[in-house]
């Protein structure tokens, strides 16, 4: 080997590691993923609810549709368990759907008396459409002859855990044990 292909790789080793560092801090997942934001919608009473009239209080944030054959029902009742529990906590629960043409404030109401621990909020296809974005939630209306008008939502199915600024602590999917939620408020409203 000759002093210039010997420089060579050394080159290319340099080019190599020169690469690997300047890429590797960015390709590693970030830990503070930008979920929650501005949001505003509405109680089936009626009350608006945004970001900023929560200020001071965690939430628990969970979207889907009441026609939901067994997901939203199973995620919903994990956490009217995990309210059930906090009722000491500064903590209030959010159920927003992703349907509100079927979805109605009268449909609304009704179903969130299986979850009394829990807030339904709808909106316009618009102020939905803000919310979702906020918490990267998807959502997507698929054609289904057995469903009621012939269509379902396909969409995120995840808990999320806010604290009272509505910064993201925590997700868990809906078969989550709803005592992971628990730990994961505890904790946090107790270091903050
Ligand atoms: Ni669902």
């Amino acid at each position: 080997m000759n002093m210039k292909s010997i420089t060579l790789i050394t080159l290319v080793l340099l080019i190599a590691v020169g690469v690997y560092l300047a890429i590797s801090p960015t390709s590693r997942p970030s830990s503070n993923v930008a979920i929650g934001g501005d949001f505003s919608l509405t109680t089936p009473m009626g009350e608006m609810v945004s970001n900023e009239s929560l200020k001071g209080q965690m939430r628990l944030v969970y979207f889907g549709f009441t026609y939901c054959p067994d997901v939203c029902p199973m995620g919903l009742q994990i956490m009217q368990t995990a309210m059930e529990e906090l009722k000491d906590e500064n903590i209030r629960a959010f159920f927003i759907t992703v349907d509100p043409e079927r979805d109605t404030p009268e449909h609304l109401a009704t179903f969130m008396e299986n979850f009394p621990d829990i807030i339904g909020l709808s909106g316009t296809p618009e102020q939905i459409k803000q919310a979702a974005k906020s918490y990267r939630v998807y959502y997507r209306k698929v054609e289904d002859e057995k469903s009621p008008d012939s269509y379902t939502m396909d969409h995120t199915s995840l808990i999320y855990v806010m604290d009272e600024n509505g910064h993201y602590l925590a997700h868990f999917p809906h078969t989550a044990d709803p005592r992971q939620i628990i730990n994961s408020v505890r904790k946090a409203a107790k270091s903050s």
